[in-house]
């Protein structure tokens, strides 16, 4: 859902500076054709996660969203149970708006609260103040929507370790289910990359994450994932299919997806994974969408077998507990020892260790990721 309601100079994501007070809502149509021409790919799978990302969902309205739950219930197989998670930007909810969005199907909120500091929160454009976020949660609870993630992110332009300490404190104290606390990187092609503000060094970027991941150890939040923390049972569904490489599929403007499917057992062990993207211009995408219904929306490229090591390792190394062998070999169809040299290496230089069943990062591959997924490229 790619539109804001202004862009963030540091964000990269597929997101577009909104014309008017909302979206319109036929992107819903548009979202829903290129569902069903996804149908073929999903077969008689079951779904058991939907992620609505952005851009800013929370600018659609809770009809829209019980459109496109209801119809996508009709086509396919939705879990009774499926974990249905919304984006939020704190500075578009509207009183008893969550709600509405409950009563659609969303049962768990992602708030993007980025700092409760108010000089941060204007250097980095964003549009709400800290205690809009607090007013957000109090209306997540008045919806009886307690599986929410709140967004925050360090290393912001002059800050200090204590600003940095006080923000993890503010945002434990909304006792949010999950915690995800990303370090602020300058992407190209935004504001913040041509223009750099004068960010806190990496000593102190690391003294940053290191208070941060004790204090939400102290809070009850347990490091499962690079940036993602979660209280005992609140792990996100979804973003853990993509970090075991699972498949899915991306619906909208600027959306990937993921889908294997059996083959001819050859070179590829029977197993063809493809990426599939979809236009990333709203108004390009949604032309897209209205053409005949036999075309499929945007582009669809198959995974060389070469490359699957390096790609399921790029996901599946973030997880703090790395992987099992045979998850490795029902996702990639290659036998686990492709890849056995390789991790033997890793292990000799330290950031890999077995463990049963399976491997995972040690401290030193954790600090080092980018090292270690290196080591599996083709
Ligand atoms: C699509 S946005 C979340 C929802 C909503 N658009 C918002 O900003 O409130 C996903 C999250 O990625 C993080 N993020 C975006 N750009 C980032 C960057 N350059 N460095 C680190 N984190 C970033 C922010 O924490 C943001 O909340
Ligand atoms: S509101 Fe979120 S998606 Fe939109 S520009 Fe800002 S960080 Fe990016």
């Amino acid at each position: 859902m790619p539109w804001c309601v202004r862009k963030c100079p540091y964000c990269d994501f597929n997101s577009h500076q909104l014309k008017s007070a909302r979206p319109d809502g036929t992107y819903i149509h548009a979202l829903l054709r290129d569902f069903e021409r996804e149908l073929p790919r999903i077969g008689q799978r079951r779904i058991d996660s939907v992620f609505f990302g952005g851009g800013t969902p929370s600018l659609f309205t809770p009809e829209d969203f019980a459109h496109f739950l209801t119809s996508i219930r009709r086509r396919a197989d939705l879990a009774e149970d499926a974990e249905i998670t919304m984006e939020a930007n704190p500075g578009t909810i509207e009183r008893g708006a969550f709600a509405g969005y409950r009563q659609a199907g969303v049962n768990r909120v992602s708030l993007g609260a980025q700092t409760f500091n108010a000089r941060l929160l204007e250097r980095l454009g964003r549009i709400h103040s800290a205690e809009e976020t607090e007013r957000a949660v109090e209306e997540l609870r008045s919806a009886r929507i307690e599986n929410f993630n709140l967004d925050l992110m360090y290393a912001l332009p002059e800050q200090t370790l204590d600003e940095a300490c006080s923000d993890v404190r503010a945002a434990c104290a909304l006792n949010p289910t999950h915690l995800s606390y990303y370090q602020l990187t300058l992407e190209a092609g935004t504001v913040f990359h041509s223009r750099p503000p004068p960010l806190p060094d990496e000593d102190t970027a690391w003294r940053m994450q290191n208070a941060g991941q004790l204090l939400l150890a102290q809070a009850g939040f347990e490091q499962y994932e690079v940036s993602a923390y979660a209280r005992y049972g609140a792990r996100c569904r979804h973003n853990l299919n993509y970090w075991s490489f699972g498949d899915y599929v991306g619906i909208g403007a600027g959306a990937h997806g993921k889908v294997s499917r059996s083959v001819a057992p050859d070179m590829t062990g029977g197993l063809q994974v493809l990426r599939t993207l979809k236009p990333k211009q709203p108004k390009e995408y949604q032309e897209h969408a209205a053409r005949g219904a036999a075309l499929a929306v945007g582009e669809c490229n198959a995974v060389a077998a070469r490359d699957l090591p390096f790609e399921f390792m790029l996901n599946a190394l973030r997880l703090n507990e790395g992987f099992d062998q045979q998850l490795f070999e029902q996702r990639t169809g290659l036998p686990m020892s492709s890849v056995l040299p390789r991790l033997h290496e890793a292990q000799t230089r330290g950031l890999l260790e077995p463990r049963p069943g399976g491997w995972r990062p040690t401290e030193l591959g954790r600090r080092f990721l980018n090292d270690l997924q290196a080591a599996f490229l083709a």
